[in-house]
This record gives C-alpha cells, structure tokens and sequence, in this order.
C-alpha cells in the first residue's frame, strides 16, 4: 500500500495547490491512500466545514489537524459529525471529535491517529501513554497505521517515533513547516521523517508575510499574521507499506513547486 502524507497546508495558496496536485500525484505514483494536515488550512490558523468539505472531496482521505484544532469554532460540531478529519488524539476526554480512526481504500484498511507534542508547545495529554491505549484498539483491526505527530521539538518526535517503532507503519511529523531531509526506516520497520514541511507560499516566514513577522521579531510589538502570497509549494512524503506486517518498506520525500491555481506549471 502506498500512502502520501502531505504537510501543513497554509491558506489559500496551499490549499489551491493540494488540490491541484493531490490528484495529480495520486495518479503519477498510483497512490492508495491520502492523509492531509489542515490545521492552517483557513488564513493560516484553523479549518472552516466548507474548507474541510473541500479537501475531503477532492480526494484527499484524511485531514489531521494539530494546536490550532480549534481555531475556528464553527469547526466543533463538524469535529463531531465528520470522522475523516481528526484532530489530535491526546487532548482531556469530552472536547469534540475524534483523533483516530480506521478507513478503507481499495488497498485495504488503514488506521490514522493525529498526536501533539508537548515540548515548546501548550500543554497537553501525554502522547506516549495516548498511542499505546490507541494502539490497543487499532491492531485489532489493521496493521497499517499511519500517525502524524504534531510538534515543534525535534527531539520529542524522534523520540516517539522510537517509542512506536514496529508498532506503527509511518510516524510524520508535522507544525514546523519546514520539511527535514531524515527520512528513514527504523530498526522494527516504522518510516519516520520529523517533518513533513508546509504546503503554502514560498517567500515567507512559515506561510505567513514577511513584512508582518520581521517587525515582530524586530520590534516585539504584537502584530496579526497575514497569510503570504506568491508562488506555493507542496511538501509530502510517500510511504510504501507492507499491508500484512504493517512495517514501511520505503519513505520517499516530495517537494513540488507550483503557481497557483488557473496557471500552468513550468
Ligand atoms: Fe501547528
């Protein structure tokens, strides 16, 4: 089975890209299953229902999300009605939605679980303790299991991903923005690559103007993000896994460049 994991997507100019591209690259490289992170899908923080609809029928499978889940309240009810968008599994029990789940796809069934990290990020649950309950419930079902782990340390995911190695099939990372170049199958058989980076606009700090976050850094002064504008870029990963052990038999990153939508690529 082979699943593409795409990173963060920004704003309109990266969800115009995912979802000229996801086909695209489904087709290209006969992907069977497709996970999304789209928690600054809606101006950079949060996802909207109509965002979401979006994205779930444009062939993406699975949308995670990460710290900025509840950005736009109008999300909460939708958390709980649509089960094909996640946010993270290890917040207090009650808050709406899920944070796992198991999906079908022509090549058999896949589970998915969105986690945060708690280092340099607001506390929350323990991930550790989270994935090994989640586990419990998911192998039952499937072996093929696909976490993206929503964090800011690098050390922290690297961590986790050891702490799952053999348990789980690819441990993503996600929220950086930035796609690290440390992709690898551990020892057990879990891929890992600690970010997956952002799909939104190039020429900017993480997705957001660059004449909005230099004074920020410069003055101190608190000032409100505005999405960039300009070329986009997708950053994903494929895995390959072998659906009967579950383990990843390759990872492979992506990174496509493109314009936006209505004009053509070079
Ligand atoms: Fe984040």
């Amino acid at each position: 089975m082979r699943v593409l994991m795409v990173g963060d997507v920004v704003g309109k100019p990266g969800r115009q890209l995912t979802l000229e591209l996801v086909p695209r690259l489904t087709a290209e490289y006969a992907v069977d299953f497709v996970i999304v992170n789209g928690e600054n899908a809606a101006g950079g923080v949060g996802i909207t229902p109509d965002i979401a609809d979006v994205m779930l029928q444009g062939g993406i499978d699975v949308v995670t999300l990460g710290n900025h889940a509840w950005g736009k309240r109008e999300i909460f009810p939708y958390l709980d009605e649509e089960p094909r968008l996640l946010r993270p599994a290890n917040y207090p029990p009650g808050v709406p939605g899920q944070g796992y789940g198991i999906y079908s796809c022509a090549a058999g069934l896949v589970g998915v679980v969105s986690l945060q990290g708690r280092t340099f990020m607001d506390p929350v649950d323990d991930p550790f303790r989270a994935i090994d309950r989640i586990l419990e419930t998911l192998r039952r079902k499937t072996a093929v299991i696909c976490v993206d782990f929503h964090g800011e340390a690098t050390s922290e995911k690297q961590a986790f991903a050891w702490y799952v190695d053999g348990r789980v099939s690819v441990v993503a990372g996600t929220h950086t923005h930035i796609q690290t170049a440390d992709e690898r199958i551990l020892t057990e058989g879990t891929a890992y690559l600690t970010d997956l980076g952002m799909t939104g606009p190039i020429d900017s700090v993480i997705g957001m103007r660059c004449d909005i976050v230099i004074p920020r850094f410069t003055s101190l002064l608190p000032a409100r993000f505005e999405v960039a504008d300009g070329e986009a870029q997708l950053c994903a990963a494929l895995i390959d896994i072998d659906d009967i052990s579950g383990h990843a038999t390759a990872i492979r990153r992506v990174q496509v460049p493109g314009h936006v939508v209505n004009r053509s690529y070079s």
